[in-house]
């Protein structure tokens, strides 16, 4: 059985992504630091037999280096990072921590390990908030990275060291640069995961200012079919962006999520009404890849249409209430990312 290295595999995006490995009979070896953010719902696959969890903070440069070395993975997917935006406004440190300094701990060990012949593929994952405000048209892989955030910044640092390892050292890596992912285990600070829990708790519906910013949204089972396809056929040293072209203003979306709920015979309670509270400070407008390159290039295309992934993801939380259930609510009900 072939290994393959996951940092980050108990978060949202890890976890699908570990579950599509370990169906294609990959030994799936998950480096995860188990944050607030991490889902221990999905840890019940910990008894697969292709599956190690591994608990390690990415920073933790002597024991990241042993454990490649040791498992000599075919490619290492680099999904390790704090990840909410209203969380860095509060408290950038452990984004810069984590997000540039963990990037180039895994970055020194893959540079140290070629001079011992280890020479794994790095797909490493960012996202198209590093373009920044997108106003009009779309963002393809020569746009400008203007970060907004402490989180884009510091996954833009990030892109940047990765960038120069390729360069300068030769390494085996690509990048991809992501729109906003949704479907099962997402942390339910997150828009759609939280809208829906306040649907199923009538709760009101809090969405940022008059809800007039747009993003992208791709269903996070073709963002790992992506990820794979990148780690089969991308190029050495280039950047992809991996988009589906379909944006939503937030305030269309909320209501789009009503209508799927109302279609499902889910009871919307009187309390479930949108709410407009304070926007996020700095909060970019609109988020818009070109992600043609990877179209073309790689042959890769999205097969979810959003309507039907919606629906998918709606049911996947019905059925795994429990899922919610077991986060403590203080670490996702507080509003964050209003301290100035
Ligand atoms: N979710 C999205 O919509 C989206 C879109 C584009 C790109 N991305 C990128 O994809 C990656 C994964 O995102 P996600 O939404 O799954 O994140 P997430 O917050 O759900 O999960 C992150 C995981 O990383 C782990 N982690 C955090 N710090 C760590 C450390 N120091 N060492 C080891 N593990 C650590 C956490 O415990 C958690 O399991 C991130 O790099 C993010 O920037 C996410």
């Amino acid at each position: 059985m072939k290994n393959i290295i996951v940092t980050g595999g108990s978060g949202f995006i890890g976890s699908n992504l570990v579950n599509y490995l370990i169906k294609k009979r990959y030994f799936v070896i998950n480096l995860d630091k188990l944050t607030y953010a991490s889902n221990k719902y999905h840890n019940k696959i910990r008894n697969k037999r292709n599956y190690k969890l591994i608990k390690i903070d990415i920073n933790n440069k002597n024991k990241l280096f042993k454990i490649i070395k040791r498992h000599k993975p075919l490619v290492i997917f680099n999904l390790a990072a704090e990840t909410h935006v209203d969380r860095s406004i509060d408290g950038p440190e452990n984004f810069i921590k984590t997000n540039i300094n963990g990037t180039f701990n895994l970055l020194e060990s893959l540079r140290l390990l070629q001079k011992k012949n280890i020479r794994p593929k790095l797909v490493h994952i960012s996202t198209d908030e590093v373009y920044g405000d997108i106003k009009n048209g779309r963002s393809d892989e020569f746009y400008q990275y203007q970060p907004s955030s402490p989180y884009s910044a510091s996954k833009a640092g990030a892109d940047h060291l990765v960038k120069s390892y390729i360069r300068t050292y030769k390494l085996n890596a690509v990048i991809s640069n992501c729109c906003n992912n949704y479907g099962p285990y997402q942390f339910p600070e997150k828009l759609i995961p939280k809208m829906i829990s306040n649907i199923f708790n009538n709760k009101e519906l809090p969405v940022y200012a008059k809800g007039q910013n747009s993003r992208e949204w791709i269903h996070v089972f073709d963002h790992c079919e992506a990820l794979f396809t990148l780690y089969l056929k991308g190029k050495n040293g280039e950047s992809y962006n991996v988009g589906s072209g379909t944006n939503l203003k937030n305030i269309d979306l909320v209501k789009k999520l009503l209508k799927v709920c109302k279609s499902m015979g889910i009871r919307i309670g009187k309390k479930t009404k949108i709410k407009f509270v304070k926007d996020r400070p700095g909060h970019d407008f609109r988020y818009a890849l070109n992600s043609k390159k990877i179209l073309k290039k790689l042959k890769w295309k999205p097969k979810i249409y959003f309507e039907k992934g919606l629906k998918e993801t709606v049911i996947w939380y019905l059925k795994n209430k429990n899922f919610i259930k077991n986060i403590p609510r203080a670490n996702y009900l507080k509003r964050l990312g209003l301290k100035l």
